[in-house]
């Protein structure tokens, strides 16, 4: 006989995951199942939300292949925020999903900008319109695709599109619906405001929850598909940053975490719905009840480690495939044998543009102060520490804006690398300790599915009951101390390179 256990379901870019969590955070069950991404144009991207729900099937029929359905006392969602899923009155999807990672929507963002004013615009949503965030994708299809968005009756975000297929609730919570344009952050509702002056009638939103909320349960006719038990409750959850947050235990005052996936997150929870004056970063409000959190956002953290192995590591992937050990590694072991500060080679990091500290899709990655004595291993070293010094910017913002940063806590692929760890812990000059077990966003939205069904009393009392820490690394003095100078030589580079890039 199994205890307890809460279903946790996260539709992320690539696929979606779903993991059974026992109430000491132990995974009894998991599995992933990918999908295809379409960009039709360039700067598109868009997914079909029915394979999201076959993924999602899929994914709970093989959990429930290894536990008992009769166990599951709630399921919590997590996904991709942003993208934008068009209903019509029967329940189907009109168009594909536009993402959060699209980029076409330059022109509506200033649009609406100019027509609501900036200062309004942070007021009600905290943050600036960015193409990556729904209203702006809103605001395209009624331009380009009207009669789609005549026949629109629900407008859902990704994840609360596996909710309303799994109980026929149209609902989403407040940490994914901050990421829309259309929420009044502070007050944690929709923004008369921002629907007015975008014409998006109430009626067409889901009711937004609080992320610890039931939502809705499990219907039969999904319980038929899934093999869930109909009637089990189907809580709020979160967006895959605030969910991921949960997981890694970011609920009070202090703690903050470093995620380095493809992205390179800075995420920290915050009392108050404060926003960085220059708006670098992103204010939403937090899966904890009562809570927001403040996130700087780089776009190529992890990302920028695998075009460095992908583009130019091809004897490190050839030795690895002999040796069965991962080419990464095999990278990394070569970096640590170039002193901190790379013999003043700098590399910046924004291969694909940048959001956070400079919002610019124009930025780009460069290599600078490259010598006869530099070699490969140099630039792969380069590679780690022009990341950590992205990272260490999101941080400096954060602290700036007087956000308690004590605790910081690795997640993510790349904080598997000792290496990588290490150069963390010397850039930031602190302590940084490594997540264990980080099982990512599905983590965070089953936590949040045991308060919603009373299994823990709060979020604070889950993340204590649930999540695990690895052993701390500390800075080391001489690399910290030659971080210090590097580090000013990085932060002056974007603004020397800037005008000689080009803007296209
Ligand atoms: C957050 C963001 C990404 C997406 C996809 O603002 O754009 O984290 O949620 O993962």
């Amino acid at each position: 006989m199994s205890g307890p256990l809460l279903l946790g379901i996260d539709v992320g870019t690539t696929g979606t995951r779903t993991i059974a969590v026992g109430l000491d955070g132990k995974v009894a069950a998991s599995a992933v199942e990918e999908y295809p991404l379409s960009t039709p144009q360039p700067l598109w991207s868009e997914q079909n939300p029915v394979d999201w729900w076959r993924a999602a099937v899929a994914t709970i029929r093989r959990v429930l292949e290894a536990v008992p359905a009769s166990a599951v006392r709630a399921v919590g969602l997590s996904g991709q925020m942003h993208g934008l899923v068009l209903l019509d009155d029967r329940g189907g999807v009109l168009r594909p999903a536009i993402l959060w990672n699209d980029q076409r929507t330059a022109r509506e963002c200033e649009e609406i900008t100019r027509r609501v004013g900036e200062a309004t615009l942070v007021a009600e949503t905290c943050n600036p319109v960015l193409t990556g965030f729904t209203a702006g994708k809103i605001a395209w299809v009624r331009r380009h695709e009207p009669r789609v968005l005549d026949r629109t009756r629900r407008i859902l975000l990704p994840k609360d599109y596996i909710r309303f297929r799994l109980t026929g609730e149209f609902a989403t919570e407040v940490s994914d619906a901050s990421g829309t344009s259309l929420l009044n952050v502070p007050q944690r509702a929709w923004s008369r405001t921002m629907l007015d002056a975008l014409e998006i009638d109430e009626g067409r939103l889901p009711r937004v929850f609080e992320s610890v909320r039931i939502t809705g349960a499990v219907t039969g006719a999904a319980a038929a598909e899934t093999g869930l038990i109909a009637g089990t409750p189907v809580v709020g959850g979160g967006g895959d940053q605030a969910a991921g947050a949960v997981g890694a235990g970011i609920v009070r005052p202090g703690a903050v975490s470093v995620s380095l996936g493809t992205s390179g997150v800075v995420f920290a929870h915050s009392a108050l719905s404060q926003v960085d004056p220059r708006l670098r970063t992103h204010t939403f409000c937090h899966a904890v009840p009562g809570a927001w959190h403040v996130m700087g956002v780089m776009l190529s953290a992890g990302g920028s480690l695998r075009w460095w192995r992908d583009a130019f590591c091809e004897n490190e992937r050839a030795q690895a495939g002999r040796e069965g050990a991962a080419a990464y590694e095999l990278i990394a072991r070569g970096a640590s044998r170039v002193p901190p500060g790379s013999d003043g080679l700098v590399f910046l990091p924004y291969l694909t543009g940048e959001r956070t500290p400079h919002p610019d899709p124009y930025a780009r990655g460069a290599f600078v102060g490259a010598t006869l004595r530099h070699g490969r291993e140099h630039f792969a070293r380069a590679v780690f520490e022009g990341v950590a010094f992205g990272l260490k910017d999101a941080l400096e913002i954060l602290k700036a804006m007087n956000v308690p940063a004590g605790e910081l806590r690795l997640t993510g692929g790349g904080a598997r690398s000792p290496l990588w760890r290490q150069i963390l812990a010397d850039v930031f000059n602190q302590t940084v300790t490594p997540v264990a077990a980080d099982e990512g966003p599905a983590f965070g939205a089953a936590l949040l599915a045991g308060v919603g069904c009373g299994a823990f009393a709060s979020v604070e009392q889950a993340c204590d009951a649930a999540v695990r820490l690895g052993p701390p690394v500390a800075p080391q003095g001489d690399a910290a101390q030659a971080y210090v100078e590097a580090y000013a030589r990085y932060t002056r580079l974007y603004p020397a390179l800037r005008d000689v890039l080009p803007r296209s």
